[in-house]
């Protein structure tokens, strides 16, 4: 038996057994000769162990049978039945944290040059989701829950059929013989032993998952489906894996495969193992006697001065700050990376701190840094509720938040590097630059996707409460991204927001909450509708220039919608050159948003079906700050504006902090400010 194993090993290892083309078994990649296409970043160590991704952020690997396989007989037409059988193995950065996991891929080609990283898997991206011409099938073993594609947890198998949504899927588990159900852990660094079958007389797709070589005899996921549309005939086999902001290095330890039969199962035991497990060498110290005395004084004051510098400079630590873990960065990786936070580098300065261009390097990343200024009173706070409600979210219309970095008072949050800079800065004054109108619209679509997601997409609900033109961020390909999330507040879906203090920047703010202090997802509608009006008219919702009757951008709107002549209103430096259609849907989406009742504003669900053109959109019937009766924010505004116009109109972008200050201010006058909130008289 030994020697048979032994034969059986020798023959099989490395080398796939291809008596036909399609059948293979990998016992190991080792081998110099192992026939196997890399792709991306995928390596294999000299145990023969082979990585598809490291523990590097955003990173692509991927790995295919060299050759193509026959899936179909032509003159017949329909896809043969197969069988697949791998042992993987994840290991993550951080142990409750995967990124993003791996995926068996059957494809037309070995490159997939538009699959993207991240929740992609390497596999798709966001245009070509869902398209039937893609033919990909995948079954995903997916480390993260992504809203975006229903993902049902961050532990799960799915079937996927040319999109990442998975058609179907379940937590990872297998039955043990007693039929009970035993939860697995994809994460866990141990290997995992898959199975993938497809009957083509039954047209089902098979999976089953188990930590030993024995199968299960029940699968995982069963599900009914005919490849025949899907498969083309000829196919390549393999694997793709991803990271995104979270990182896990991918490994395969074995695979077989084989075509209308069953494919070898493999011994975990004659598998080789997954290297370098133990990351920190100890390295032991000889040292003759003499020296030791010696030795022992000069690292005693070492220690001492080491200790310190490090009090001193400490890089504090705190329980929730290992729960929250996007990345961690090193405070010297930072100040490199910025060039000691020099003022050339600086990009610029929010109502929470200055923003840095950063340089990462390996591999060679640009970055944004905000340093929280340690004067922010506000700002641990602020900061501890951005890493934890942004750290998470994960949307291509969110400015994405690799990671951060606290040391001493100095806070450091760290972004994706947007190298278009922020949206107010090409609609307002003299632009550099004029958006065509499809950018517009591009711009505007992407925000509300962004904060639709925020409001419903999450399994909390975000309300970003400082939606506005200088913090939607425009990345390489002019895609608006909302970003700024210092002021994001956190409910869980179906209870009711409580009083806060008001925060966002005037002009953005819906009437309510200064009466009620109660930010809504339908007080972030009200400012969307604010940036609406403005990305179409290139006007400041406030103007300090306008006369008194044209202050408010919305009013102003409003007043030419009656007249019949809203399409004056239309950004001039555009000279003509848009979409009618399109130009009347913001407009009217503008005025609706920013209407003072909020029952009356549609949800973000509502404006992307609207914005997409997925649904006709309600006549506006009602002024938007139509507040004769009630007394609006309108009023309060022109109050406010005749008493202290100069200071206000100076920054109409207040930075947050300012606002306060500027109720602050209002309130020490408290009739006028109460009578022109409506809120008492
Ligand atoms: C991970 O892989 C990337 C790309 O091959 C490489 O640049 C990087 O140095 C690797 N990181 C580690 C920690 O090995
Ligand atoms: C590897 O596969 C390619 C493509 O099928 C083939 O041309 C080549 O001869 C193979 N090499 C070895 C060493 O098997
Ligand atoms: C396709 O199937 C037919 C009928 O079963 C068979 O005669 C033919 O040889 C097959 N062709 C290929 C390319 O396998
Ligand atoms: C699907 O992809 C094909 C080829 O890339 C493309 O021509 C087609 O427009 C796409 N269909 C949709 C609905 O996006
Ligand atoms: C699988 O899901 C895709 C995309 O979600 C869908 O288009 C397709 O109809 C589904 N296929 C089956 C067989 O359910
Ligand atoms: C798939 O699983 C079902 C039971 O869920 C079983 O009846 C069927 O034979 C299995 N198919 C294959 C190809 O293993």
């Amino acid at each position: 038996m030994a020697h048979f194993l032994i034969l059986l090993f020798l023959t099989f290892f490395s080398v796939p057994v291809s008596c036909q083309m399609d059948e293979f078994v990998y016992t190991g990649f080792g081998d110099p000769n192992t026939n196997i296409s890399l792709n991306g970043v995928a390596m294999i160590y000299n145990n023969g162990v082979f990585q598809l991704t490291n523990e590097t952020r955003r990173l692509i690997g991927r790995a295919f049978y060299p050759s193509p396989i026959h899936f179909k007989n032509s003159t017949y037409g329909s896809v043969f039945s197969f069988s697949t059988c791998f042992v993987f193995s994840i290991h993550p950065e951080y142990p409750k944290l995967g990124g993003h996991g791996l995926a068996f891929t059957i494809a037309p080609s070995k490159e997939l040059k538009s699959g993207l990283p991240s929740q992609y898997l390497g596999l798709l991206n966001s245009k070509d989701m869902g398209n039937f011409s893609n033919h990909i099938f995948a079954v995903e073993f997916d480390t993260v829950q992504d809203f975006e594609f229903d993902d049902i947890n961050d532990n799960h198998v799915g079937i996927d059929v040319n999109s990442l949504t998975s058609n179907k899927s379940a937590a990872a588990a297998y039955l043990g013989d007693n039929s009970a159900e035993n939860s697995l852990n994809l994460k866990g660094s141990k290997p995992i032993v898959a199975w993938i079958e497809y009957d083509s007389a039954m047209n089902f797709v098979n999976v089953t998952l188990s930590p030993s070589s024995s199968k299960p005899r029940t699968p995982l996921l069963s599900f009914e489906v005919d490849l025949s549309p899907i498969l083309q005939e000829s196919m390549y086999v393999g694997f793709s894996a991803s990271t995104g902001l979270l990182a896990s290095s991918h490994y395969i330890l074995g695979w077989s495969f084989k075509m209308n039969g069953e494919a070898k199962s493999l011994e975990l035991d004659s598998l080789p193992s997954v290297p370098g497990l133990t990351k920190k060498k100890h390295t032991s110290l000889i040292v003759s006697l003499p020296i030791v005395g010696v030795v022992f004084i000069l690292t005693s004051i070492l220690i001492a001065v080491l200790t310190i510098r490090k009090i001193k400079n400490a890089e504090v630590i705190e329980a929730w700050e290992l729960e929250i873990v996007p990345h961690r960065y090193k405070y010297q990786q930072l100040k490199q990376a910025t060039r000691g936070f020099k003022g050339s580098e600086l990009l610029g300065v929010g109502g929470f701190g200055r923003v840095y261009k950063g340089t990462l390097p390996n591999p060679k990343t640009e970055v944004a840094v905000k340093r929280i200024s340690p004067e922010s009173k506000q700002g641990i706070r602020e900061f501890m509720s951005e890493i934890s409600s942004i750290g998470r979210l994960r949307h291509r219309n969110l400015v994405q938040l690799l990671g951060w970095c606290r040391r001493g008072g100095d806070l450091l949050l760290v972004y994706d590097f947007m190298p278009n800079g922020s949206l107010d800065k090409f609609l307002f004054d003299e632009p550099k630059c004029v958006l065509s109108w499809e950018q517009r619209f591009k711009i505007i679509k992407g925000v509300a996707s962004g904060l639709l997601y925020l409001h419903e997409g999450y399994e909390q609900i975000v309300i970003h409460r400082d939606v506005k033109a200088s913090n939607v961020l425009l990345d390489g390909e002019m895609n608006g991204r909302l970003g700024d999330f210092g002021l994001a507040k956190l409910y869980d879906h179906g209870s009711n927001p409580g009083t806060t203090r008001i925060v966002g920047t005037l002009g953005y703010l819906a009437p309510e909450l200064s009466r009620t202090g109660r930010a809504t997802t339908s007080s972030d509608v009200y400012a969307f509708g604010t940036l609406l009006l403005e990305v179409a008219c290139g006007r400041r919702p406030i103007e300090n220039k306008a006369g008194p009757e044209d202050l408010v951008l919305a009013d102003y709107v409003w007043n030419k919608w009656k007249e019949g002549r809203i399409l004056d209103m239309v950004d001039e430096r555009m000279e003509g050159d848009f979409d009618h259609n399109e130009v009347l849907i913001v407009l009217k989406l503008g005025l609706i948003c920013s209407s003072n009742e909020p029952l009356a504003r549609p949800s973000m669900r509502h404006v992307v079906s609207y914005l997409e053109g997925e649904a006709e959109i309600q006549e506006v019937v009602k002024a938007p700050g139509a507040g004769a009766d009630e007394g609006g924010f309108e009023d309060y505004l022109h109050s406010y504006a005749s008493s202290s116009f100069d200071k206000i109109s100076s920054h109409t972008q207040l930075a947050s902090g300012d606002v306060d200050r500027s109720f602050a201010s209002i309130s020490t006058s408290p009739l006028t400010f109460l009578h022109s909130m409506g809120g008492a008289s």
